[in-house]
Formats: C-alpha cells, sequence, structure tokens
C-alpha cells in the first residue's frame, strides 16, 4: 500500500508488517524518514516536521538522511549517482512530480521525477509494493532528455537505491561470501566505522558474495528482534557499500557495475534503466526475514514459483566428458526406475567436446556419440516418463570450434592485448546484436530437435578482456552483456513456454534475483559433499527459498572434493533440503543401492510440497558439528530433517523444539503414527534417535 501526504510531498509505503517513509522538502531535498514497524501516515508527517540535525563542523546536514544522495553538493557519502558531461561533473535536481500506479497483480507503485536542467537529464526513483509482502523494491531511471545539442552524458554510476537504516547504537552485518565449492556461508559480525563493500568485478554475480545483506542491531536471533535487509536483482558486477558514518548513521548503497569507472552513454533521448535493489524489514529475526524473502521470491520472482520441480538425474559427476548414447539410455533407464522425474544430460554431448578443450560455440550432437541426434535419446526418456535436459554453456567459446574459427571477432577481447583463457575457454560478446541472434537460432534450433524440456545454462568462466573493437563505449559492455543474456532466456522462455531454465556458472556463481527472474531453478555449488552442503544451504537459505536449491546425492566416497564417506541415508536427507537430483554413477550402483534410492525419492516426493512450499524455520544451524536440523510448515504439514555429523562425549542429542506450530493441536507422525501435542513438540522438543557419526532422519508430522 502507498499512501501521499505532505501536500504531496510525502509518501508512506506499508506492507503487512512494515512501513517505510521518505518526503521531498521545500528545497526539493528527498529525505528518508523512516523504515521499521508498521506507522500511520500522520507519524510519517511529523517526522517530516522534524527538521534535520544542526550542522556540525567538517560535516554535512544531508549525509545519511538522504534517499539518493547524488554526486555533488555538500555530500561527503559514496554518490548513487555520478553523471559527467563534457564540462560538468555532477548532480542538481529539481523535483517535478509524482505518479502512483497500482495493478492487483504486481503491487503497487510510486514513481518521483526530478530534473537536472543543465545536463537535459531526467530521473525517476521508483519504488514498487507487492501485494502481501514487505519487500520494497527500488530502481532508478535516467534519460538524457533530447535538447538540441549532440554531446551524449555519462553515467558513471547509477546505483539502484540508497538504504537508510534508523539510528541504533552499534550494528552488526551478515554477509554471504565464499568461493567456488564453498559459496554461500553465512558470516556476521559487527559493522564498524568505514565501508564494508561487497561486490563482483567478474562480470558474473561470482562466487564470493551474494548480492545480499542483512542489518541488526546486535540483537536480532533467529526468531527475535529486528532485521533490515537487501538483495540485488543483478547478474552481472556489483556493489553493495554499506556504510557506517560518522554520527553511527548507517546507509547501504547498491546497483550494477562494481567501479565508477564508466557505466553507460546516454545520447539525447537514451535512457538506462538500473537493477532492482530489494529490501525488507522484519520485526521476528533473521528466521522471519528468509520467510519473508523466500515468500517474496515464490510468488512475485520465479516463474511458476508456486509450482513443484521435478527430482532430477545428471550424469556429470559419473562420467565426466565420456558421455555416449548407450551410457545414458542406462543411465535414463535406472534413473526412471528411481523414481526421477527429469533427466539431464550434462556437458560433452555437442561439437567436439571430448575434453574442456575444444566444441563450446558448438551446440549440434556430437555425431560419434550421438549419431543420429539427440532425439532418440529424448524419445527414450519421454517414453520413461521422464522429461529430457540438457547442459548448454551459450556464452562461451573454445577458440578450438566452428563457431571461433567463423566469428573470431565475437568474443570480449582488446586487440593487440593476450586473451586470457580459463578452462581453455573465451566469452562470447552478448552485447552484440549479431552474436545473440546467432545464439537464439542455434538454441530454438536445438529445443526443437530433440524436444528439450529444460537447459541446465552454465557460465564457467569470469570477465578478463571485456573489450569491444568499434564500439564508441565499451564500457557498456559490462551492463550490456548481461542485459543481453536476459534479453536471449526470455526470448527462449517466451518462445518455448514450458521450457525450464537452471542457472548454474560453475555452481553457485550467479546465484541472485535477476536470473530467478528467469529461470526456475540454480544451481547451489559443484560440492556436492553433504555435510559441506549443510553449510552451504544454511548461508543460501537466509535469502533464496528450498524451492530453487537444486542438491544432488552423489557418490560415497565423494569424488570431487573431501573424499568423504557417508550413508545413501545421510545424503539424501541432505538434497531433501531443496530441489532434489541424483548424480551418482548408477551403472556403479548396486541393486540394493538403487532400491534404497528409490525409497528415498518416494519419500521426498511426499514431503516436497511441504519443502519447496513452506515457510522455513531453522532449528538448528551446522556450526559447531552437532546437531542441525530444519524446519518447513505448509499447511497442516510439518517437515523435520536433522543431521549429526558426530556424537561426542556420548552426550544425548537433545531434542529439537519445533516451531511455527499450533500449540493446542494435536500431530500425528505420518511415518509412526505416533501422536504428540503441538505445546508437547515445541517446549520439551521432537525426540530424535540420531546416533554415531553421519546420521540423518526426516520427521513427517501432520497436524489432527
Ligand atoms: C560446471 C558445472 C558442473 C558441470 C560442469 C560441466 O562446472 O557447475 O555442474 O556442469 O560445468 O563442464
Amino acid at each position: 500500500m502507498i499512501e501521499t501526504g505532505g501536500s504531496g510531498r510525502l509518501w508512506l509505503l506499508s506492507g503487512p508488517h512494515s512501513s517505510y517513509a521518505l518526503h521531498v522538502t521545500e528545497r526539493d531535498e528527498l529525505l528518508h524518514l523512516h523504515w521499521g514497524r508498521r506507522i500511520a501516515l500522520a507519524d510519517a508527517e511529523a517526522l517530516a516536521a522534524d527538521p534535520l540535525p544542526a550542522e556540525r563542523p567538517f560535516e554535512s546536514a544531508l549525509d545519511g538522511h538522504e534517499e539518493y544522495p547524488v554526486e555533488g553538493g555538500p555530500r561527503f557519502v559514496r554518490p548513487a549517482l555520478s553523471v559527467r558531461s563534457r564540462e560538468v561533473r555532477g548532480t542538481e535536481w529539481c523535483f517535478e512530480e509524482y505518479e502512483t500506479a497500482a495493478d492487483p497483480a504486481t503491487g503497487h507503485e510510486l514513481r518521483l521525477h526530478f530534473h537536472d536542467s543543465l545536463h537535459h537529464l531526467d530521473l525517476t526513483l521508483h519504488y514498487r509494493m507487492r501485494p502481501g509482502c514487505d519487500v520494497v523494491e527500488r530502481w532508478t531511471t535516467a534519460t538524457h532528455v533530447p535538447n538540441g545539442h549532440r554531446a551524449p552524458l555519462e553515467l558513471l554510476r547509477a546505483d539502484a537505491a540508497t538504504w537508510t537504516l534508523p539510528h541504533r547504537d552499534g550494528w552488526r552485518m551478515s554477509q554471504l561470501h565464499g568461493r567456488w565449492g564453498a559459496e554461500s556461508r553465512l558470516l556476521r559480525g559487527p559493522l564498524t566505522p568505514g565501508e564494508r563493500v561487497i561486490g563482483s568485478r567478474r562480470g558474473h554475480t561470482g562466487h564470493q558474495h551474494l548480492p545480499w545483506f542483512a542489518l541488526d542491531a546486535g540483537d536480532a536471533g533467529e526468531e527475535h528482534g529486528e532485521v533490515w535487509t537487501g538483495a540485488l536483482a543483478w547478474s552481472g558486477s556489483w556493489r553493495i557499500a554499506v556504510a557506517a558514518l560518522p554520527d553511527g548513521r548507517v546507509q547501504a548503497t547498491g546497483g550494477a557495475g562494481h567501479d565508477d569507472a564508466g557505466l553507460v552513454r546516454l545520447d539525447p533521448g537514451a535512457s538506462y534503466t538500473s537493477p532492482v535493489f530489494a529490501a525488507l524489514w522484519s520485526g521476528g529475526g533473521f528466521g522471519a526475514a528468509s520467510r519473508a524473502w523466500h515468500a517474496y521470491q515464490r510468488d512475485h520472482v520465479v516463474p511458476g514459483g508456486r509450482q513443484p520441480r521435478p527430482v532430477l538425474y545428471n550424469s556429470w559427476e559419473a562420467t565426466g566428458f565420456d558421455v555416449g548414447e548407450a551410457q545414458q539410455r542406462e543411465l535414463a533407464r535406472r534413473a526412471a526406475a528411481m523414481g526421477v522425474e527429469l533427466f539431464v544430460v550434462d556437458d560433452g554431448w555437442f561439437g567436439d567436446r571430448v575434453s574442456d578443450r575444444a566444441g563450446l560455440g558448438d551446440w549440434t550432437p556430437n555425431p560419434d556419440r550421438f549419431p543420429n541426434g539427440l532425439k532418440p535419446l529424448s524419445d527414450e526418456v519421454h517414453a520413461l516418463g521422464m522429461q529430457f535436459g540438457l547442459w548448454v554453456e551459450p556464452e562461451m567459446v573454445n577458440p578450438d570450434s566452428d563457431l571461433y574459427r567463423a566469428h573470431p571477432d565475437w568474443v570480449q577481447h582488446h586487440p593487440g592485448r593476450r586473451s586470457t583463457e580459463y578452462r581453455h575457454q573465451l566469452v562470447l560478446n552478448l552485447a552484440r546484436t549479431d552474436v545473440r541472434e546467432h545464439l537464439a537460432e542455434r538454441l530454438d534450433a536445438l529445443l526443437h530437435s530433440a524436444p528439450v524440456d529444460y537447459l541446465k545454462w552454465d557460465f564457467n568462466r569470469c570477465f578478463t578482456d571485456p573489450g569491444w573493437p568499434g564500439e564508441r563505449y565499451p564500457e557498456r559492455l559490462w551492463t550490456a552483456h548481461v542485459e543481453g543474456l536476459y534479453e536471449l532466456v526470455d526470448r527462449l522462455r517466451a518462445a518455448h513456454p514450458g521450457l525450464a531454465v537452471e542457472s548454474c556458472s560453475g555452481g553457485g556463481g550467479r546465484v541472485d534475483l535477476g536470473i530467478l527472474a528467469r529461470t526456475d531453478q540454480v544451481w547451489t555449488s559443484d560440492n556436492t559433499d553433504p555435510l559441506d552442503r549443510l553449510h552451504i544451504q544454511h548461508g543460501f537459505s537466509q535469502l533464496h527459498p528450498a524451492r530453487v536449491m537444486a542438491a544432488w546425492v552423489t557418490d560415497s566416497p565423494s569424488p570431487m572434493l573431501n573424499h568423504r564417506r557417508s550413508s545413501l541415508r545421510f545424503r539424501f536427507v541432505s538434497a531433501m533440503a531443496g530441489v532434489l537430483g541424483v548424480g551418482g554413477d548408477l551403472l556403479d550402483w548396486s541393486a540394493e543401492e538403487r532400491a534404497e534410492a528409490a525409497s528415498w525419492v518416494a519419500l521426498y516426493k511426499t514431503i516436497r510440497p511441504v519443502v519447496q512450499q513452506g515457510d522455513l524455520y531453522r532449528l538448528r544451524p551446522p556450526d559447531g558439528g552437532g546437531l542441525s536440523a530444519v524446519q518447513y510448515v505448509h499447511g497442516a504439514d510439518t517437515v523435520v530433517l536433522a543431521w549429526l555429523p558426530a556424537q561426542a562425549f556420548g552426550a544425548p542429542v537433545p531434542p529439537l523444539r519445533l516451531r511455527g506450530l499450533d500449540r493446542d493441536a494435536a500431530y500425528r507422525d505420518v511415518t509412526t503414527g505416533v501422536v504428540q501435542r503441538g505445546a508437547v513438540l515445541a517446549e520439551r522438543g521432537l525426540r530424535t534417535t540420531l546416533a554415531g557419526d553421519l546420521d540423518a532422519a526426516v520427521f513427517h508430522l501432520r497436524r489432527l
């Protein structure tokens, strides 16, 4: 809901639990008033009547109070907007007008229009509240208004938003950091004076940081306290700078691009739209903040976010590049017998792709491996009752490929400079229309040929040579590549309405709200070790729902990273916390193992609606090596997944105190039939029989 007050210069945005207020002063300063618990319009008007704190020596009265600090004038904070024309740098705006628009499906939007007459620049700040949500979505559009002159304007930086936090005595910041094989690990620590900058200079979201932050006054817990949290919807280079200012105020500014070295050049008539920076306040701790994020993504971000995701099989860890039709058919038969619903052929099916040295770019089946194309395999997979999926990495080429030989100029490169190869591959310049046209045509033909129901869309290296010969303003490649990627995926989805897409980038290198707006799930990490995964998944769940978190059961000992031995039970229960998949070498699994796996898959299908659509309660985090557990509540159903890495000192394993239950109701264990009272499950807790090393269990309770 958006209300307007203060003679058309004040706005109050409210969700079910929170409010966000701002106003434009008589001097056209756009000031922040409130972000937190719900307030009334009269409260916001009272806040607006309060003058800014008096000026202090060497400080700006505006710093820490503005909704969107621009470069120039009496400001010393990091600007969200930095504009340069031939002679003048910085922005000085007038407030022009506001508009509100309501749409029952997409929500309520507020647009604030400003104009800088010297730069002929129109600037619109957008605010949107989705129905039933506390998320505030913000973004910015900048337009160079035609003015009779031909000189362009340069946007060095145009952030999506600046978030202003209320006054508290101290602040703590949570972030999700990592690297390949160890993504999205939660780190929480004090915010000290200065700036904490997270981001990516890599051209993709990156494994190093998820574009997310959470701030609390040091007093929030999993289920209590105030939390302010934001996430950027962008899959290229990005930056979020969280500043603890000298007077104790905190602001977080973020958008596309890491540096301020140049974003886009706006010829008269041209405009730039920033990605969305979404944020929410929760009064119910980190757990409630996550649940609000999850519901927002399922309802308003992820296409078909309320539809269940199928159990998939992927042979990458089993076969590597050694892919063949007979072997894939046999894997498909075994997968189908286990209850798998989607069979995905990973890397190695196309071009000369028998290793990572060749073939990327040539998206036609390898004639030795699939002499009659992919259709016979796809037909068999469909006949087995499964969907058929394929791995692709459309943004890349190997220099040893027909595509590169035909179009060496299609890759990002600086003429005369050495090109860096990672994994023997180069990055295509998706900012170029001809490159996108070619890919759209190729992928379209591929999708029709088999037919294909699912694409695992990979991206296996960072940008290193972002050159674009012939382009007047090559800096725009950083954003235009990502916009090109979005356009390409959107176009394929529109042409193939049943198609599902998984975002992958060497595991979790491209996980963000921007890619999730056009994909169905993401590959969380190449690390499929079931114990490491608990940590990765714990971090991932701070922002994203189980509904998008792909997780596979692979071989033991795990061939990839830790060579850990673990039971099928432990591996399955770990992977059941997301969208379950199987990635082990089924040709090597015994009949007993496959039968056991089939029973886990069957169990997963019974709890899937609860896991994928339910409210998540993180009962015990995986740190510390002891018992950890998550709980999902969906209607009358509750599912608990619990893991014990190692029992120590003969200590009894503590009961799990459940949350989100109806205390006065009775709950029946669907498997054992045992009935327990809600209040008992909440107070004493659910007793598990976990013991020893790497034990795990699933509990499914239903309210009577
Ligand atoms: C990336 C992905 C893997 C696999 C390989 C194939 O590393 O994350 O899952 O698809 O590429 O080359």
